[in-house]
């Protein structure tokens, strides 16, 4: 079974055509024969006439005085052998060859033609025949004029092969033509794949239908309906993450509270505020993988929205996040300094770019030992923005480092953290059309974390 489109379309043209020019083919052979036979016949006919005419009373006695003109009807470049014989109805011959076979059935009334071998060459013979009378006698007279067959072949493949070689060679066009017309005629196909085939998870704008020929438009608008399926699938999947952080947050925030207040009150039983700092610590921990989960499926669901139009300013951004990590730098000592350039712009989600630089800050902080130094940097080459976390900490092995961008992939062994922070800055770089990697510091010393972003274009 063919299985491409362009063979079977092939197959189904060539196929029947092939036979059509089969079937005319012999037709027009059969009435190129027709026509060389009737053309040799009169030609035969012609001579024996000729030949007849001349065959008279002499003395009593029929007697026959073939001129050469009878014969050279026949003359051709195809060097045909002429034989005839001249015989009377009593037997006698008048004149030709005596061994030339004479025909199955003789009618007088009309001459008859016929096949037959002389001299072992097949030949196309005439015998006709005719009464002559002389004084109140009458005696019959038969012509039998054979010829060898090389014009008549001549001249049906001078009829049939032009004719032959005229529809061959349209078989051979048609043949070389709509294999070439097909792969033009299938590109907008072609096209079409290869614009489903690239499209990223995210975009889900309707394909265009206006250059495509009409054949492929229901396939078009089917694609379309399911895109808008889909879209409208991921808007009830954002909507949903957005009202499930609303719900969540807020009596997780609550019990952290309760729990806080809780085990700062004056509790006698030790194993009592023991037991209320624990629940105090998960409810935290809760809290706060809560919220990294959340995170991470927004940007995530981000990135199968319409794309972003608001203009956010880095620099600004990431001043206030560092500003909100001052206290917790502050209690391991460390540094934190920043370098940024002014005014920086990408496209994009405030919170979730804000929730990218805390993850960085927040790692860089958690991870460098006490003493350490952390440095934000933003800056602008062109059209890109580079953000960079360096710190002078631990930095990450080589093997881990492939794997950190991965949820709930930890390198460190400490209960605080959920594996999600590297992912969630990944997920929101992507679905801002960036990239981020990390690396060692200059001589291999602790971490640098670098995220490029598109630069904002109005
Ligand atoms: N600046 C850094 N220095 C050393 N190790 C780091 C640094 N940043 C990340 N890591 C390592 O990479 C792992 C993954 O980091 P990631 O931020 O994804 O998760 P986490 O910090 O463990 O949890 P979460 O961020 O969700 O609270 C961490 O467990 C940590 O071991
Ligand atoms: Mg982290």
């Amino acid at each position: 079974m063919v299985h491409s489109l362009r063979a079977r379309l092939l197959l189904w043209l060539l196929g029947p055509l092939a036979v059509f020019v089969v079937v005319t083919s012999g037709v027009s052979y059969d009435a190129a024969r027709r026509t060389a036979d009737l053309v040799q016949d009169h030609a035969l006919l012609n001579s024996a006439r000729t030949i007849i005419e001349d065959v008279d009373w002499d003395g009593g006695a029929l007697s026959a005085n073939i001129p050469p003109a009878a014969l050279e009807l026949f003359e051709s470049p195809w060097k045909d052998h002429v034989f005839y014989k001249v015989v009377t109805s009593r037997g006698r011959l008048l004149g030709g060859v005596p061994d030339l076979p004479s025909p199955a059935a003789n009618d007088a009334a009309t001459p008859v033609f016929y096949d037959s071998t002389y001299g072992g060459e097949p030949i196309r013979a005439v015998a006709y025949e005719r009464r002559l009378y002389d004084s109140g006698r009458a005696e019959r007279v038969t012509v039998i004029v054979g010829k060898t067959r090389a014009s008549r072949e001549a001249m049906i493949a001078s009829l049939w092969r032009p004719q032959l070689l005229r529809q061959w060679l349209m078989l051979a066009l048609v043949g070389l033509l709509v294999p070439l017309g097909l792969t033009l005629e299938l590109r907008p196909l072609m096209k079409l794949k290869e614009e489903v085939a690239d499209r990223e998870p995210a975009q889900l704008e309707p394909i265009c239908p206006d250059p495509l020929p009409s054949e492929l438009r229901p396939i078009v608008d089917a694609i379309n309906q399911c895109i808008a399926r889909l879209k409208i699938h991921a808007a009830m999947q954002r909507q949903f993450i957005a009202d499930a952080a609303h719900q969540l947050r807020t009596p997780l925030a609550l019990l952290t509270t309760q729990t806080q207040f809780a085990s700062q009150c004056d509790a006698r039983d030790p194993a009592l505020r023991d037991a209320l700092n624990g629940v105090h610590r998960t409810s935290r921990k809760l809290a706060e993988l809560t919220s990294q989960l959340l995170l991470l499926a927004q940007a995530e669901s981000m990135a199968s929205s319409a794309p972003v139009t608001t203009r956010v300013d880095l620099a600004e951004l990431i001043s206030s996040v560092l500003e909100e990590r001052v206290q917790a730098a502050e209690q391991r000592d460390i540094d934190l300094g920043a370098e940024l350039d002014e005014h920086v712009y990408v496209g994009g989600n405030a919170g979730l770019l804000a929730s990218l630089v805390a993850n960085l800050i927040d790692n860089a902080i958690r991870y460098t030992q006490a003493g350490g130094c952390v440095t934000a940097r933003c800056r602008r080459d062109r059209d890109e923005i580079t953000i960079e976390v360096a710190d002078n900490g631990p930095g990450i092995p080589a093997e881990a480092r492939m794997h950190v961008f991965e949820r709930f992939y930890r390198v460190a062994t400490d209960p605080e953290g959920s594996g999600l922070g590297l992912a969630i800055v990944h997920q929101v770089a992507r679905s801002h059309g960036g990239s981020v990697k990390v690396a060692p510091g200059a001589e291999q010393v602790g971490l640098v974390a670098t995220v490029r972003l598109p630069a904002w274009r109005p």
